[in-house]
């Protein structure tokens, strides 16, 4: 059996655990002494973007060993793969070609497939502005006004994301999301459209995704309640999905459906026919923007020397702390309200794409991959989790996220969003000292026993490893930067980690044992084969049921 070159088989690997030895005993603040140039010199930029890395626990020397293990796992060359077409999805066969949907010319021996994006971006923009200029109608004759989009996962996080990023390129259509198979997730947004003016997109890759056709069928029944007859509902639906055959069966006439192909994983697919959503909510040239900031940064991963590389130097730095210093989670603190979502959004692309155990060839790993990634919006999560982030006992490397002036229009107060990303980022650097708080608390007029008592409590060690990247705006094309930039950050980390990014087995026992358990369910008298547990539970939604009619009886 092929057996891929795992990490620790790098000649790097040995020399970056001592180096990394080395960096336990010592601060950022002695970095920032030792290598005077240190701010200018980590800090790099491309397509709208600055990452400052500085405030990491990396010197000179680890990071020139770090672009060695680059090197040596020939990040560059399995770019040029990923991009060329190369099956780098190998237990699915395909390839992963997300950065053709935002090229702009067709790439050597991607004739036909580029051919095909092109044709669906022209389907794409026609419905965009059938939808915005009001030409849609619905049933009743009226113009479509609000957009619901159901999908869940990659046809869901992305759009849902983008859409909220961008308040200031909002059009006159209102979009919404709707993922969950709670049902109470379909009925909060239905009470805010109506049925005559709503236009619903299925977006599911498989057309075979429990959630979305669950709430596929509510919203067709929704319909039809309202007085849509059979020839009207379907035209308040499109779909977006790679199985038409799937959606015909749905009832979704063929003009009302986009493709997707296989080669378009699902937490890639937001530049697709999946963003007809973002297309709709913030304009066709927005969402060009958005593509072709991405753009720009596919052609900085390809082009740019490692040192340089933006995602490469994000990558290096994942698996520094991941594998090096055991950190067991990333912390990403977008400063900007329309970035809330960003960690959700993340926490799809980096832990199904990396999550992984076994090499590409199958091989049980032996060394850890993906970290647990969480996350919230700069202030908020000051004022709840930063608290550990400070001093507690984990390492949680982090990425501040710091767009420089706001596109809403209320700069004054912008200001202190501002001043709060940077006061915490240095307070994350600079910590306090023991004497520092022993001072601090003397010149508040603290009688010097009590001081001393209060002061470890006071004490924060500082030299909290993160990223300040920075944009002066938040606009469609440095979101399309901002999000290729984790998509190739990923990616490097996968072929670092020797696993596939773009497989995601591990989802599928849950759904197969979900649809097992629903048999179950619909058949109270059916012999219990399940474990204990499952069991047990099951008797107990049986009894809450009989209760429930006992009480509404
Ligand atoms: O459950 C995981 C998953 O397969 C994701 O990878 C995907 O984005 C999501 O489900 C939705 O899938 P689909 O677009 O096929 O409905």
């Amino acid at each position: 059996m092929a057996h891929t070159l795992q990490l620790p088989d790098l000649p790097s690997w040995h020399e970056l655990q001592t180096l990394a030895e080395g960096m336990r005993g010592t601060s950022v603040s002695a970095l920032f002494n030792r290598e005077v140039q240190r701010a200018g010199d980590f800090t790099a930029s491309a397509a709208g973007l600055t990452l400052d890395y500085s405030r990491q626990l990396l010197c000179r020397d680890s990071r020139a060993a770090l672009l060695r293990l680059a090197e040596q796992a020939q990040l560059p060359r399995c770019a040029r793969q990923l991009f060329s077409g190369v099956a780098l999805n190998n237990t699915e066969a395909r390839p992963a070609l997300h950065t053709l949907l935002r090229a702009r010319t067709a790439p050597a021996g991607l004739e036909t497939e580029f051919s095909r994006v092109e044709d669906t971006r022209h389907r794409m923009r026609l419905w965009c502005e059938r939808i915005t200029s009001g030409e849609l109608r619905g049933f009743s004759g009226q113009a479509i006004r609000d957009v619901v989009n159901i999908g869940i996962g990659g046809s869901d996080l992305g759009p849902r994301l983008v859409t909220a990023a961008l308040p200031a390129w909002q059009g006159p259509i209102r979009c919404h999301y709707v993922a969950n198979v709670d049902p109470a997730d379909l009925q909060n947004t239905l009470q805010q459209v109506q049925p005559e003016t709503t236009l619903f997109i299925l977006c599911s890759k498989s057309f075979r995704t429990q959630e979305t056709l669950a709430n596929g069928e509510a919203a067709q029944h929704w319909l039809r309640t309202a007085g849509a007859g059979d020839e009207d509902w379907s035209r308040h639906f499109l779909a977006i999905t790679s199985d038409l055959d799937a959606a015909a069966a749905f009832g979704i006439p063929a003009d009302n459906c986009l493709p997707l192909w296989d080669w378009v994983g699902g937490r890639f697919s937001l530049w697709s026919a999946v963003g007809l959503s973002i297309a709709i909510a913030i304009g066709w040239d927005g969402f060009n923007a958005l593509l072709a900031g991405a753009e720009a940064m596919d052609r900085h991963f390809l082009e740019a020397d490692s040192a340089q590389n933006l995602p490469i130097l994000m990558s290096l730095l994942e698996v520094w702390y991941c594998n090096f210093f055991q950190a067991a989670n990333h912390v990403v603190l977008p400063y900007d309200q329309g970035l809330e979502r960003l960690p959700d959004y993340l926490q799809q692309l980096t832990m199904e794409s990396n999550g992984k155990r076994v090499s590409r060839d199958g091989e049980t790993l032996g060394y850890d991959t993906a970290p647990v990634l969480w996350g919230a919006a700069g202030t908020m999560g000051q004022h709840s989790f930063y608290q550990l982030l400070h001093q507690g006992t984990r390492l949680c490397p982090a990425d501040l996220i710091l767009p420089l002036t706001t596109t809403t229009g209320e700069a004054a107060q912008h200001r202190l969003l501002v001043a709060n990303g940077l006061a915490q980022s240095r307070a994350l650097m600079i910590g306090r000292s023991q004497d520092e708080a022993l001072a601090s608390l003397q010149e508040r007029g603290m009688e010097e026993s009590a001081a001393r008592q209060l002061a470890p409590h006071l004490v924060i060690p500082g030299s909290r490893p993160h990223s300040v990247i920075t944009l002066d705006a938040l606009t469609p094309h440095t979101l399309g930067a901002l999000l290729a930039l984790y998509e190739h950050r990923t990616f490097c980390s996968s072929q670092l980690w020797g696993v596939n990014a773009f497989d995601q087995w591990g989802v599928e026992l849950g759904k197969d044992i979900g649809q097992s358990i629903l048999r179950r369910l619909d058949h109270p008298e059916a012999d219990k084969t399940l474990d204990p547990a499952s069991e047990r539970l099951i008797a107990e939604w049986f009894r809450a049921q009989a209760a429930a009619r006992t009480t509404t009886g």
